[in-house]
């Protein structure tokens, strides 16, 4: 990815931004609008690579899709939908994981699907075999070929049974986007229960869809003959939210995230309170900010919501960087998602990894698999400017904010990786009174 940021940092980042709608909804409920019969409306949509690639799959497939980027509104009109050309699926092979949705919705309304290879962060294996089993249980063929995967449905998907071995986000919209048309009743146990989920399962009720969710993470989907269009305004991002949170934090300074909603955040404010940072709710947002003195150390673990979330981890640790004490993140979702530790360590940070569970060995599924999971972040540790390159989506912000906070010139580059899931992220230095150069 190219782009080269120069980074004058060591001033509290301050001012206000807005975050717009959650990248990890808007893609799916773009992929939802395939099984309408009549056009969807999604609002509050950022403008962000994610969205451009499943907007260009979605026309690939003949839905007509009208993104007004300056409204924030995407009209999609499935009343075309049809197959593919291959090679307009193949050139986003690596680009994204969103394509692997596509499947349920295009057998219902095709019979058959062709699927690139997926893309996404580097942040380990990344399997999809809950994926395949599930299509497979609903009636779906599955073969490998040399660029993707094609996918047939020999008769309408029939409704079945199946229980998570891991609450997976994916897996769990994979059985979501395609029980809803399947014939009779579909339950899904150990299932996912994300705000960006909860989201996509109003929008698929207000197509038509039955869904009920039992409180220990059942979904039961009644399977219904059509469904139609929807309308709907798009949940807040609640990983930028915390993403700029973090950067207030590790900078010293004060911003008010205009559209982030208390409530997909609260797991986050707890540990955001706990480590020493001050937050302020208000109708339109929330204001974080450093009071001066000394950060508190912390013990946190990421897990499946109503945890930590694993996408939060990254920036809070540029800020435990600078807390007094051992702070310990015991990552229990991606067994690689340390590797963007490296670079604060050349930064000044002290960073020890471990492959030892740090935290709840009894459902860590790493712990005894040898992989570096578990850190322990010793601080507070002054940084200073350094030349990195961005490894991964929030691996890659986080490197940003640590540029912010450490004083002198750092060069940040392959930054075009962050264009995927930050919206006009440079315009947002701009008014937070960031100084930087493209190069
Ligand atoms: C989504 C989010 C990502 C977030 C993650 C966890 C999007 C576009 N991305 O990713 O930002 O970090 O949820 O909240 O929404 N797994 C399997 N087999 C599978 C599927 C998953 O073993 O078939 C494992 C993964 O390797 C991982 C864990 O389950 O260890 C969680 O993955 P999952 O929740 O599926 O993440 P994504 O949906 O890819």
């Amino acid at each position: 990815m190219s782009g080269v940021l120069e980074i004058e940092g060591g001033r509290p980042l301050a001012g206000e931004i807005t975050v717009r709608g959650a990248k990890n909804f808007v893609s799916k409920a773009m992929v939802a609008a395939l099984l309408g019969e009549s056009p969807s409306v999604l609002s509050n949509v950022p403008k962000i690579r994610d969205v451009e690639i499943v907007a260009d799959l979605l026309r690939a497939h003949g839905v007509f899709v009208d993104h007004d980027q300056a409204a924030g509104t995407i009209t999609m009109n499935p009343s075309g939908v049809g197959a593919a050309k291959s090679a307009d699926i193949i050139t986003h092979a690596g680009s994204s994981r969103i394509p692997i949705l596509f499947c349920g919705p295009l057998l219902h309304r095709l019979g058959e699907a062709f699927i690139p290879d997926l893309g996404g962060c580097n942040i380990g294996g990344r399997p999809i075999d809950f994926h395949l089993e599930a299509l497979r249980r609903f009636g779906a063929e599955v073969a490998k070929e040399p660029d993707g995967m094609r996918l047939r449905a020999p008769k309408r998907l029939q409704g079945m049974q199946m229980e998570l071995e891991f609450p997976s986000v994916g897996a769990t919209e994979q059985l979501l986007l395609t029980a809803v048309l399947a014939e009779g009743i579909t339950e899904l146990r150990g299932a996912a229960v994300e705000p960006e989920i909860l989201d996509l399962v109003a929008v698929l009720q207000q197509m038509g869809a039955i869904i009920t969710l039992e409180t220990d993470r059942t979904y039961r989907i009644e399977g219904v003959e059509s469904l139609r269009g929807y309308r709907h305004f798009a949940l807040p991002d609640r990983i930028e939210a915390a993403s700029w949170a973090g950067a207030a934090l590790a900078t010293g300074g004060d911003i008010t995230v205009l559209g982030a909603r208390q409530l997909d955040l609260t797991a986050y404010l707890n540990y955001f309170r706990k480590v020493g940072g001050r937050f302020d709710v208000t109708d339109h947002g929330i204001r974080f900010w450093h009071p001066g003195g000394e950060l508190r150390s912390i013990v946190v673990e990421t897990a499946v919501h109503p945890g930590f979330m694993t996408d939060w981890q990254q920036p809070f640790v540029v800020a435990l960087t600078q807390a007094t004490g051992l702070s310990i993140i015991h990552e229990t979702v991606y067994e690689k998602r340390f590797g963007f530790t490296k670079a604060l360590r050349r930064m000044g940070a002290q960073i020890q990894l471990y492959r030892e569970c740090l935290g709840s060995e009894r459902w860590c599924r790493f712990g005894r698999r040898n992989y570096e999971h578990s850190a322990v972040i010793s601080g507070p540790t002054p940084l200073h400017g350094a030349d990195i390159r961005v490894p991964d989506l929030r691996g890659g912000f986080s490197h940003l904010i640590a540029a912010l906070a450490a004083e002198g010139r750092s060069s940040v580059s392959g930054i075009g990786l962050i264009d995927r899931g930050y919206e006009h992220f440079t315009d947002k230095l701009d008014s937070l009174g960031a100084r930087y150069w493209r190069r």
